[in-house]
């Protein structure tokens, strides 16, 4: 069935029987009056017209109640149970030998709103995907009354909607599937039977889902989202390190850098890795994969010098036991728990931190001049550079300045991405060098 067909039959559906249900939910509600008892009612709960599921998004209400139509027209979360039916996924299952992807609780537990019996406020289908609901929080105590004239999101809160407005919360609820947690997880195993490997990052991830929500008011909110994001998913991917050497399946090849393996070799006289060399590690060893912190450290400096010293510290000694090949788990393990409590430490001090035009400035400077080290660290360290530096950029661009120059630079280093097995480092930071020059002679973060 078209995606269209779908959405029209759910909102036909529900449309009569929503109404009745928001009655009936809100009375449940008044009754439960705590969060611990809601449930999970399925996202044709949502699809409405006068609710959700409008077709043009309201301008002149508080949200744009076309949401359910945006993300089944255009989310990739609304085709995520579908995938599961494809035949890279088909082929997955008989590689992992678990039978059929669609039915199996490994990949629903990400690719659809998986929940058990007793969580289930009514019966609904899964098919839909990653939905409302698995943003959004169970609805049941909140459905009805949220529809009431002057009630508030914190309101809703207290009655078990997740706290999705901000901006640390969002970051873990994202993470949860595209990082992963001790019972949800895609490993090396799951990589190489096809699974893609899983890169996140909060701001471009937000723009690309794409957004069924206002924009912010603010500017500067993308480096918040970024900035907030970044440390977030160093703490996670730290405690994932962790608990991974407990698990005894270790090594765990994805937690080291997909490219220390997975690169086309060339003659000697032209490798950059030779070149380069192998600091903090034996030769030949596969790096940690230190992309979560390439970037992140320039903005830690920023923010508070000596805290940052410390992290950086633990974190070296992270990369360096779990790049030796003969590391017990258990240094591992202990170093990225120490590590991961650093990194909490900056979440909050991040969070607490003014974004403005000016940081944002520097930030770009500051990240480009950068651009050997950061080249040296391989291709998924390369990608968070870019990453970064677009977040960062279009913050400036939002605020009415335009700069061709720094703009076709910095879409130049997604072009050194489009090939990852052929990245090369030296051609990758030729380019951080152009659009270093290009941010001095427009005058940005000086
Ligand atoms: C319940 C699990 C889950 C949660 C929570 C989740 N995602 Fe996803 N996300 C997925 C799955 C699964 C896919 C792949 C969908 C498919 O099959 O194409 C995906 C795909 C995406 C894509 C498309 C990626 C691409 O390569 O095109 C974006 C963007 C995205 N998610 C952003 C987010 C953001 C931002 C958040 C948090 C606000 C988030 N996701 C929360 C599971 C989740
Ligand atoms: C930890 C959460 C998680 C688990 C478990 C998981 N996935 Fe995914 N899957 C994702 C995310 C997140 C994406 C999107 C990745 C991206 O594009 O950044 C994805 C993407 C995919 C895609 C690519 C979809 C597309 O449109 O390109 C396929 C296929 C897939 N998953 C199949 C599976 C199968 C089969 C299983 C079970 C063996 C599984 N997944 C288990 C999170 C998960
Ligand atoms: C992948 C996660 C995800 C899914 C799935 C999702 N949302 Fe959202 N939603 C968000 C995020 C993140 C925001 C807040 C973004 C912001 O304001 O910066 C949001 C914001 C909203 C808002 C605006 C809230 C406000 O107070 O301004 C509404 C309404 C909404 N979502 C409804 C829905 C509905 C209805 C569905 C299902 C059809 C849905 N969402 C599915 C992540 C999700
Ligand atoms: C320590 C070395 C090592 C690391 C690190 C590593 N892999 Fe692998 N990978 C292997 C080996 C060995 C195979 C099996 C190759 C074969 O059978 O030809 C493999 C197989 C694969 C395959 C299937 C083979 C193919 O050609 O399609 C994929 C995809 C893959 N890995 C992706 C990744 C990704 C993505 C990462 C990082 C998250 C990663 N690997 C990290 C060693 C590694």
């Amino acid at each position: 069935m078209a995606d269209f067909e779908v959405w029209q039959k759910a909102r036909f559906r529900f449309a009569v029987g929503v109404v009745l249900l928001n009655c009936l939910a809100a009375v449940f509600a008044a009754a439960q009056g705590k969060s611990g008892n809601s449930r999970y009612v399925g996202p044709g709960s949502c699809s409405a017209s006068a609710c959700h599921g409008g077709v043009q998004p309201m301008l002149n209400t508080r949200v744009l109640q076309n949401e359910y139509s945006t993300w089944v027209v255009k989310d990739s979360h609304f085709r995520a149970f579908r995938s599961l039916q494809s035949p890279i996924s088909q082929r997955m299952g008989k590689l992992l030998g678990i039978g059929n992807p669609a039915n199996s609780p490994k990949c629903l537990a990400c690719h659809a709103l998986a929940v058990s019996p007793e969580r289930k406020g009514r019966d609904f289908d899964i098919s839909e995907g990653v939905s409302c609901e698995s943003c959004h929080g169970p609805a049941s105590a909140w459905l009805g009354p949220h529809t009431l004239r002057g009630w508030t999101t914190q309101q809703s809160v207290a009655l078990g909607m997740y706290d999705i407005m901000d901006v640390a919360h969002r970051s873990e609820k994202c993470l949860t599937c595209h990082l992963g947690t001790a019972e949800k997880e895609v490993d090396h195993k799951m990589i190489a039977a096809g699974h893609p490997d899983l890169v996140f990052e909060l701001d471009s991830y937000s723009a690309i889902e794409p957004p069924h929500w206002k924009p912010s008011g603010d500017p500067n909110y993308g480096v918040r989202l970024w900035a907030v994001g970044q440390a977030i998913q160093l703490r996670e991917a730290l405690k994932r390190l962790a608990r991974r050497t407990q698990s005894g399946s270790w090594p765990e090849f994805s937690e080291y850098d997909c490219f220390s393996c997975h690169h086309s070799l060339t003659k000697p006289e032209s490798s950059w890795r030779q070149e380069r060399g192998y600091e903090n590690r034996g030769v030949g060893s596969p790096a940690w994969n230190s992309a979560h912190y390439t970037i992140l450290r320039i903005l830690a400096k920023d923010i508070d010098a000596s805290a940052s010293q410390q992290l950086e510290t633990e974190l070296q000694n992270v990369y360096q036991v779990t790049s030796n090949m003969s590391s017990s788990p258990k240094d591992i393990g202990e170093s990225a728990q120490r590590a991961s409590e650093l990194a909490a430490s900056l979440v909050t001090k991040i969070n607490e931190t003014k974004f403005d035009k000016e940081r944002a400035g520097r930030l770009l400077q500051e990240i480009s001049a950068q651009g050997d080290s950061i080249s040296n660290q391989d291709t998924r360290s390369a990608e968070q550079a870019a990453m970064a530096l677009d977040s960062l950029f279009i913050c400036y661009e939002k605020q009415g300045s335009t700069h061709p120059t720094v703009r076709a630079a910095i879409d130049g280093l997604f072009q050194e991405l489009d090939n990852p097995s052929a990245y090369n480092a030296p051609r990758f930071s030729a380019q951080m060098h152009k659009v270093n020059a290009a941010l001095h002679e427009s005058g940005i973060g000086q």
